[in-house]
């Protein structure tokens, strides 16, 4: 959702301010602004819209600054408009605040301000926010920050500067990410790593209730309190070439070609040929406690709640261990029957989803054994889960996860085999699932070689207002994730059903202007799929075909097929799913739409 980028140096700040910024993007974000200290006074510039229109801004002015705070905002509280826009300003523009989160009680505050004669000039909560803490500034911004934040309820990753103390930032988390680093004379704080990456891969990540208190010679973490927090610093695996384009015109595109070596990454090291079984050391489970779970719960937002359906198949099947997945946002208010023999995964790629860790705090308070499934190192789902495992797909700026669903697939199937080997799988079917395995990335290069023809047959469908997409067991999750990607990137309404079920509702809505994306891959579902195929067919709709290479029955029953590689079935949501990635691409590409940065979504939702 919103962005945060703060510089303290020698350099001048508004290049590494707006670049920050642009590297923040991919996060949603409907306005900018940046607040740059220098000659005497804090100048903040505003804009809504793209950042072009806040680097617009600032061109042709000389900007001295070698510090500043900047943001990129969705708005939550008060419509998108420049007063709107963060920095925030408190005491007549000395003092100056960016802010991710929400203020619950800010109403209150407000009021109190007011009667003591502030007035706000934007509908936010942050610029309440900003006023409290000038309330309490007596020359020191730590201590001002402090004594605010101990009458806030709700949630924040702050940044602030003060015109009198103009070697300082200091940064705040309550939970809404901030990650501080950098060397020497030069510091960065920011809301995730990516607009850190280029100048440091040694970060910290600041937990609840943590203050840094920065400037050109360190940083000091403190608690709200004052009391001294020793940190580790983490160092980050991320390249930063993964962050760029290279030469792809789109992130999402970037992110769906990358998938053959990250997969690479997300298996390479934790398997066992010899032994036909997984060695995931992120699980701190020994034999005995793995041999008590009797149940295993999948907890996920979105796409990774279909990742996380692909791992229930994969459990059931090689575990012997009864499974489900539940999206967060609803397990956490089912009072979930949970207990000791319990495993629950939480799945996240950014590691930051209010609803997924809200779930991962209850599921911990109820005794479970909750393990993590992430991809961005050093979340907080990741340091709050007892153990578990980062699926290494490096980072995924596009707002449409892709790679990062494979990953979370192949690390998953990894589990339910290290606890299948201890159960029923045998050392043969362990081996020849690991080498299945191993043949992935040339599979999914197979389909991103079709990625003209997939883009020919967008071309085709592109104009439809509607699209239904069927699955069955293993590739019923498919049809969701393929479902999801058209409509969160093209807009165009889709809706994915068991194949099974069709004929229970979704039937009725079925035409010559409905067409059908269907996965009929040879696999033990083959027969009953194709049946439901014909279904279709008798309505006159039309259909588009996901099948096994060299099935040329297909061709027959449908409009269009996209050929696929045959790999084990548990396996194919790993090859299917790229096809269905290319599809929801260029369709949104030949609409016109903004395919890394689709309306109204956010790469991390950090807000319930
Ligand atoms: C869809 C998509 C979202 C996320 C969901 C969970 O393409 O990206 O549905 O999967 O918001 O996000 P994470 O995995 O960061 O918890």
């Amino acid at each position: 959702m919103c962005g945060i980028i703060g510089y303290i140096g020698n350099k001048s700040a508004t290049p590494i301010l707006v670049q920050g910024l642009r590297r923040l993007e991919y996060r949603g974000y409907d306005s900018a602004g940046v607040a740059l200290l220098q000659d005497g006074a804090i100048t903040r510039i505003r804009s809504i819209g793209k950042i072009d229109n806040l680097a617009e801004k600032l061109k042709g002015e000389k900007f001295s600054a070698t510090s500043g705070i900047a943001h990129t905002r969705w708005a939550t509280h008060g419509g998108v408009t420049e007063e709107n826009a963060h920095p925030h300003a408190a005491l007549g523009g000395k003092l100056v605040l960016v802010h991710n989160g929400i203020m619950e009680n800010y109403r209150e505050i407000k009021e109190e301000l007011q009667k003591e004669g502030i007035e706000c000039v934007s509908q936010t909560d942050t610029e309440v926010l900003a006023h409290l803490i000038g309330k309490y500034y007596a020359g020191n911004l730590r201590s001002a920050v402090q004594k605010a934040l101990e009458r806030v309820h709700g949630t924040y990753g702050i940044v602030a500067m003060h015109l009198d103390e103009p070697d300082r930032l200091v940064a705040a988390r309550m939970g809404s990410p901030i990650v501080v680093g950098g060397q020497e004379d030069e510091y960065y704080i920011a809301s995730d790593a990516t607009p850190i990456l280029p100048y440091t891969k040694k970060v910290i990540f600041l937990a609840d209730g943590e203050i840094a208190d920065v400037s050109r010679h360190g940083i000091e973490i403190c608690t709200l309190t004052d009391k001294p927090v020793e940190k580790k610093v983490e160092e980050l695996d991320w390249d930063e070439n993964q962050a760029q384009l290279q030469g792809f015109p789109h992130f999402m595109l970037k992110e769906i070609f990358d998938q053959p070596q990250v997969f690479q990454d997300a298996i390479g090291g934790r398997y066992d040929l010899g032994d036909g079984t997984a060695r995931l050391g992120g699980l701190n489970m020994n034999e005995e406690q793995m041999r008590s779970i009797n149940r295993v719960i999948f907890i996920a937002c979105g796409t990774a709640s279909y990742a996380g359906m692909v791992g229930k198949y994969a459990f059931e099947r090689l575990a012997g261990i009864s499974a489900e997945v539940d999206v967060a946002s609803e397990f956490r208010y089912r009072d979930p029957i949970i207990d000791e023999k319990t495993l629950v995964f939480v799945i996240s790629q950014s590691g930051e989803t209010a609803d997924t860790l809200a779930a991962l705090r209850e599921a911990k308070r109820k005794g479970a054994f909750v393990r993590g499934i992430v991809n961005v190192v050093g979340s907080t789902i990741a340091r709050e889960a007892e153990g578990g495992t980062y699926i290494h797909a490096g980072p995924e700026l596009a707002v449409a996860s892709t790679k990062a669903y494979t990953n979370m697939v192949a690390v998953m199937m990894l589990y339910a085999l290290q606890f299948g080997r201890s159960r029923r799988v045998s050392h043969a079917t362990g081996t020849r699932l690991l080498e299945a395995m191993r043949e992935i990335p040339e599979k999914m290069k197979q389909i991103l070689a079709q990625a003209d023809t997939i883009k020919a047959m967008a071309e085709k469908y592109k104009e439809y207002e509607d699209m239904l997409f069927l699955g069955r067991g293993i590739n019923y999750p498919v049809a969701l994730e393929g479902s999801l990607k058209l409509k969160e990137i093209s807009y165009i309404h889709s809706e994915a059903y068991p194949g099974g079920e069709m004929k229970h509702g979704a039937i009725a809505l079925l035409s010559p202007n409905f067409p059908v994306l269907a996965i009929m891959t040879k696999n033990s579902l083959y027969d009953k799929m194709r049946s439901n195929i014909e279904e279709v067919k008798a309505r006159g709709a039309k259909i588009i075909l996901i099948a096994t290479e060299g099935d040329e029955r297909a061709k027959d029953l449908s409009d269009d097929v996209i050929f696929v590689p045959s790999t084990m079935e548990l396996l194919e949501p790993l090859v299917n799913t790229v096809a269905l990635q290319l599809f929801a691409y260029h369709v949104a590409v030949l609409l016109g739409k903004d395919v890394d940065r689709p309306r109204n979504l956010a790469k991390s939702v950090t807000v319930e």
